[in-house]
């Protein structure tokens, strides 16, 4: 099935391909490019050695016209390899039938400088995702020109390190809107975003420090996404300055456990006292109200085919404001809300920290818990509007 679907795709691809080919040479080029187009989809050997015979005069034209085209506009990558693969079919027939190879060999130049682009261009990519994975970190680079003029790389945020020593409530929604991109982070913000704890007296500032964050690229970020590296002696360390707690010697062999998904079981590490985050820091949060609301509630499925969801608020509500949540993204009424997994998927309702931040909805188990049928004993049921 799932080979039967790649070629389905594949075939989509190519004719989609060909559509474009068509219309582009038609519209701009006699007929000799079509007609060695058709040949060559065709499979029509014999007809190309006579087409490619009888025009040898225009085919370097042809050719160059073709890498014309191909680097023209915003073309993928897959558009413009299909156009120099064609470009490079016809210069390798008129140099094996009339004998010239300069069109060949400057195909063959252009074909590797683009494979080779494109290879950087994946490796660039891949370079900066693995930061990502699972574990809830970001890499930051909306400013990626001043940081290169400067010979910095992009800022490794590693999101899950504090949430080791801090609940969520410290830096959302005070310091950072819980939103990628949302708070224009930079250097211009003294005392505020990162800087109002990096001010050398909560963590270290920036003064001889700028490789300690801008961390792309380095071997000390390995430590940072890599949890096997991770430096616990340092995390405790810090967890105990600030009154937060880090005990590495509760962990079951040792490991930070993660779902199958790659994503930190911050549950398991909680209820097996591994750590403690502090939820009000000094100085830094606005308001110190540590409100925790304490109740459960049951979200019956409307689809047969999976069980009841129950929602903790205190779980919920011991690390993130009640104000995170309400209204912005849940109103505050039992069955006030029509939530949709489709809603989720794009970021909405559980979808705001569900798959980003907090374990993933491809972890179905997790929240669809609750058997039908089955009481939720105490939890509140939204049918039942207060
Ligand atoms: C030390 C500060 C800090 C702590 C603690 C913290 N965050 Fe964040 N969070 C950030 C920053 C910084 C961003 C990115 C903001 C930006 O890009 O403008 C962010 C972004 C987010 C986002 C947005 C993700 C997206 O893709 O849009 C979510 C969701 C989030 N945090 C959830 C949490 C949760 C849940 C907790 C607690 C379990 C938490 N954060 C703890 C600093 C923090
Ligand atoms: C609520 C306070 C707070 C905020 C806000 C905060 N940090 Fe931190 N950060 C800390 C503390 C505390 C440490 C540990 C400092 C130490 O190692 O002495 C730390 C450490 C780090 C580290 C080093 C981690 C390691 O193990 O090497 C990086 C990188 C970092 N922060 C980046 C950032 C960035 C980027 C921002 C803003 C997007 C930010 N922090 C915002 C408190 C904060
Ligand atoms: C506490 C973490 C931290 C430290 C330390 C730090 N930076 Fe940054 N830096 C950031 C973050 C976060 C951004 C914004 C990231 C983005 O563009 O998405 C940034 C952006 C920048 C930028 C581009 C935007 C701007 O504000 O100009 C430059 C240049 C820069 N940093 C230079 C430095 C230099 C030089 C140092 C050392 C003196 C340094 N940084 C130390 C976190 C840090
Ligand atoms: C973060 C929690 C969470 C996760 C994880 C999650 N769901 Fe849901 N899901 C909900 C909530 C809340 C509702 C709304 C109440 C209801 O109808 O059950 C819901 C609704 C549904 C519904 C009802 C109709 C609809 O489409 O909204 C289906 C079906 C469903 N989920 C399937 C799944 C499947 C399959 C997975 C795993 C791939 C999954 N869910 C993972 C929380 C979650
Ligand atoms: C992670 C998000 C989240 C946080 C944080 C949160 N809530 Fe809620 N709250 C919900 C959801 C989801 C519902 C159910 C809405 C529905 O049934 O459509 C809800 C429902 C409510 C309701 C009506 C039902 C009930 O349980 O009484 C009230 C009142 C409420 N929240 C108050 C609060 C207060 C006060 C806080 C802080 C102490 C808080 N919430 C924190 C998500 C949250
Ligand atoms: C503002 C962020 C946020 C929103 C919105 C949110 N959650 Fe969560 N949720 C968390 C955090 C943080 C945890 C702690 C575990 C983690 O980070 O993976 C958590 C934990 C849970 C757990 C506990 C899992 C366990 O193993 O016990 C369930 C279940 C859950 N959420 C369901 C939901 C559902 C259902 C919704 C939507 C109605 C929702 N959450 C909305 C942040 C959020």
């Amino acid at each position: 099935m799932r080979r039967f679907l790649r070629s389905k795709g594949a075939l989509l691809a190519i004719i989609q391909l060909i559509f474009f080919l068509a219309c582009d040479s038609m519209a701009q080029n006699g007929t000799f490019r079509s007609e060695f187009i058709e040949n060559y989809i065709g499979n029509r050997f014999q007809q190309q050695a006579e087409l490619v015979k009888k025009n040898r005069d225009i085919i370097p034209e042809e050719v160059r016209s073709l890498m014309a085209d191909a680097m023209s506009g915003d073309k993928t990558f897959d558009q413009k390899i299909y156009l120099l693969g064609i470009a490079n079919a016809m210069a390798s027939m008129h140099k094996h039938w009339n004998g010239d190879e300069k069109p060949l060999l400057e195909v063959e130049t252009l074909q590797k400088i683009e494979i080779e682009k494109e290879k950087k261009r994946v490796a660039e990519e891949q370079k900066w995702t693995k930061y990502e994975k699972g574990i809830g970190n970001f890499l930051m680079k909306e400013h990626l020109h001043q940081m290169e003029a400067k010979g910095l790389t992009p800022v490794v945020f590693p999101h899950w390190v504090h949430r080791a020593w801090f609940k969520c409530k410290v830096c959302h929604q005070d310091i950072f809107v819980m939103k990628r991109g949302a708070n224009d982070i930079d250097h211009n913000k003294e005392g505020k975003q990162c800087w109002a704890c990096h001010n050398n007296k909560t963590a270290f500032n920036d003064e001889g420090n700028c490789e300690r964050c801008h961390l792309a690229g380095r071997p000390e970020a390995d430590r940072l996404y890599d949890l096997s590296k991770a430096d616990h002696a340092k995390i405790k360390e810090v967890a105990v300055r600030l009154g937060a707690e880090w005990n590495p010697d509760k962990l079951l062999e040792g490991k930070i456990p993660v779902d199958r998904y790659g994503y930190i079981n911050w549950i398991e590490l909680k209820n097996s006292g591994v750590f403690n985050p502090i939820g009000f820091l000094e100085g830094v949060d606005k308001d110190s109200t540590n409100e925790v609301k304490d109740d459960l509630i049951l979200f019956e499925s409307t689809s047969p085919s999976v069980n009841n969801v129950v929602f903790s608020h205190k779980i919920h509500s011991s690390w993130i404001k009640c104000s995170t949540c309400h209204p912005a993204i849940f109103k505050d009424e039992l069955g006030g809300n029509d939530i949709k997994m489709t809603d989720m998927a794009s970021g909405k309702f559980c979808g705001h920290c569900h798959g980003k931040v907090s374990f993933t909805f491809a972890d179905c188990h997790r929240c669809h818990s609750q058997p039908k049928g089955e009481p939720a004993s105490g939890a509140l049921s939204r049918h039942a509007k207060p």
